[in-house]
Formats: structure tokens, sequence, C-alpha cells
């Protein structure tokens, strides 16, 4: 059948004049279409004489399943062809030389945290942390802080919509009593219970916003919780600690009378240089003071028999000072041209 022969060839040439699979499926269907070329041939064998339809269907099949064949290897050529185009576009010259290879560096702020982690464990103390998300109880409740304490006002506390009881955490405090429960349960019974001392280093949240304030910023908690724990103690561990932190015993400590519901007394940190940029400049760093009874008490542990010392620190405002910088906005904008500075 010379008919079949010219179709199939013509089908050849076809499927190899379509560019791409759009193409190759219109010319598919001029022959295995409804209304295809083979089709129609298919759809004729009925009009034969029965005798004659077996070999004619037979060639008919052959013919159809050539331009299959046909179909399935342009499709495929088309397919590598796409490929191959893909590949060189996207090609990668491997051997090409890196354009410098910057290295990274700590955060400034980080830097602070390990320094102070580390000052402080050479002293015996370990770190601790707790949850970002707190609830009014650990928060504040716990702490002391009055019903009516301004710190609980809206204005100040990011709360949780619909939870009036859940609240980003204010400062690290809460972590105190998270602490003192665990050891308290921990101990539960025995007569002698271990000194607790825990640093605390973490993200805090107030509702303030400015070149010294950040509504979210750092804070380093401090925690020393035993038998004979004094307010002598407090001055000269955190005396020690400020003079090795900025690394120089030219440095002056002063503990000014304050109040805090969780201590008492309470007093707030202040430091002096004495030479340099800062000459004669105090600024305060911190709050600290002897825990609150109550504390204590929320915190599981009987306050006739432990007494303990507290502090709370800005670790932005400790890295600013250390490394003279002078708006705290720096440390949250992610700018590489300040923050390559500390690499
Ligand atoms: N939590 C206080 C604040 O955020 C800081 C503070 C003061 C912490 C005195 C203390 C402390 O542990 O004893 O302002």
């Amino acid at each position: 059948m010379n008919d079949l022969d010219s179709l199939v060839s013509q089908a050849h040439t076809e499927f190899a004049a379509a560019a791409d699979a759009n193409a190759l499926d219109v010319a598919k269907s001029r022959y295995l279409g409804k209304s295809g070329a083979i089709t129609v041939q298919l759809k004729s064998l009925g009009q034969l004489a029965p005798e004659e339809r077996k070999a004619a269907g037979a060639l008919i099949n052959a013919a159809k399943s050539k331009i299959e064949q046909a179909l399935e290897a342009r499709r495929e050529a088309i397919r590598d062809a796409q490929l191959a185009e893909q590949l060189a576009a996207e090609s990668l010259d491997v051997t090409l030389p890196g354009r410098g290879n910057g290295k990274g560096g700590l955060h400034p702020v980080s830097r602070t945290i390990e320094r102070i982690e580390a000052l402080f464990r050479s002293i015996g103390f370990e770190v601790a942390d707790g949850p970002e998300i707190e609830t009014d109880f650990f928060n504040f409740t716990a702490l002391n802080t009055p019903e009516n304490h301004p710190a609980r006002s809206m204005h100040d506390t990011f709360y949780l919509e619909g939870d009036a009881d859940v609240l980003l955490r204010t400062h690290t405090s809460p972590v105190q009593i998270r602490t003192m429960q665990a050891h308290a349960a921990r101990h539960a019974g025995a007569d002698h219970m271990p000194e607790i001392r825990i640093i605390v280093p973490g993200r805090v949240f107030r509702v303030d916003s400015d070149a010294t304030h950040s509504p979210m910023f750092h804070q380093m908690e401090g925690l020393w919780v035993g038998e004979h724990v004094s307010f002598a103690d407090l001055k000269g561990v955190i005396a020690d600690f400020l003079r090795k932190f900025f690394e120089t015993d030219d440095l002056q400590v002063r503990f000014r009378p304050s109040f805090f519901p969780f201590t008492e007394p309470s007093a707030e940190i202040d430091v002096g240089f004495m030479h340099g940029d800062m000459k004669g400049h105090w600024l305060e760093i911190g709050g600290c003071g002897m825990v609150h009874p109550n504390v204590l008490r929320h915190g599981g542990i009987d306050p006739e028999k432990y007494t303990g010392f507290a502090f709370g620190m800005g670790s932005d405002r400790l890295t600013m000072l250390r490394y003279g910088i002078n708006d705290l906005r720096l440390f949250f904008e992610n700018d590489l041209r300040f923050l390559s500075q500390f690499r």
C-alpha cells in the first residue's frame, strides 16, 4: 500500500519539522487524532469485504505503529534538545575563582553574652534559660509585683491576643522563679540544698522604641541563693565582674539605693569611668538586690534558711559601653557596614 508508506514518510517529515511539543501535538493529531489520516483509514476498514479486512487492517496498524514510534522518537529528541538548551543557559563554570571569602563573625551582642557567660562560669555560675512567652504569674506575681504596678499595663507589656495571662516576658527575672522551683523540687526533703548560681542571658520585650530603647532587647539575669549569701557578696561579684568585663581596674562601681518589688534592699548599679571618653560619667547598667522573701517562697525556698542576691543587667547596654556605640538600633538593623567591624 503505497498510500500508507507515503503517509508514514509524510508524518516523519512533519514530526521532524515540529520545533516544540505543541507543534508536535498538532502534527500528531493530523495522523492519530479523531479525524487523523490513520484513524480515517481504520474506520474505512468496515467498507471492505470481510476477506480483505484482515490484511488491510494489519497494514494500517503497522503504519500506525511506525508513526507512533516516529512520534515518540521526535518527542524525546525535543525533550533532549530542551534540556541541553537549559543546561547550556544555566551552565556553571566551577573553575571560576571565588569572589573573596569574607568571613562571618559573631554579632557584638552575642560576643558580650559569650563573654559574660565565660566570666560567670569561671566563678561557678551555670547558664540557665526560660521561655520568652511567659505567664503573668512568672513574669509578675511570683516576683512580688503588685496588681497595680505600671509594668503590668498594656502600655508597657506585650500581651498575647485573647489571653490576658500570657505575655512576652518584660525581663529575664521569671527564670529566677523557674530555676528555684526546679531546684527546690529536685532537693525536696534534703537538709541542705546545694547553692543556686545562675546567669540567664535572654531576649526581653517592652513597648518602647527610640535611640536607647528597642521593643526587643537583651538582659542578663543573675541569681545566687545559699545559706549565707549577703549584700557584700553581691557587691563583690558585680564589681569584680564589671572590672573583668571592661578589662580595667580603672572603673568605679556604685550601688545606688533603689526599689524593685522582687528585691529588698534594692540598688541600681552604676559604673563610672575614670579615664578616656567616658571620664566622669556615671552610667546605669542594671538593678540588683537581696531576693525578697516572698520571691524565695514562690520559688519553693525557705526564706528563714536561705538568702540570695539577684541582678539584672542590659546586655545591649554593656555592649554599647564596651565598644563605644551610641545608638541601640544599630544592633538590630543588620547593616553589614556596622556588623563587619566586629568580625
Ligand atoms: N528585672 C529588672 C528590670 O528588668 C532588673 C532587675 C533588677 C533584676 C533587680 C534583678 C534585680 O534580678 O535584683 O528592670
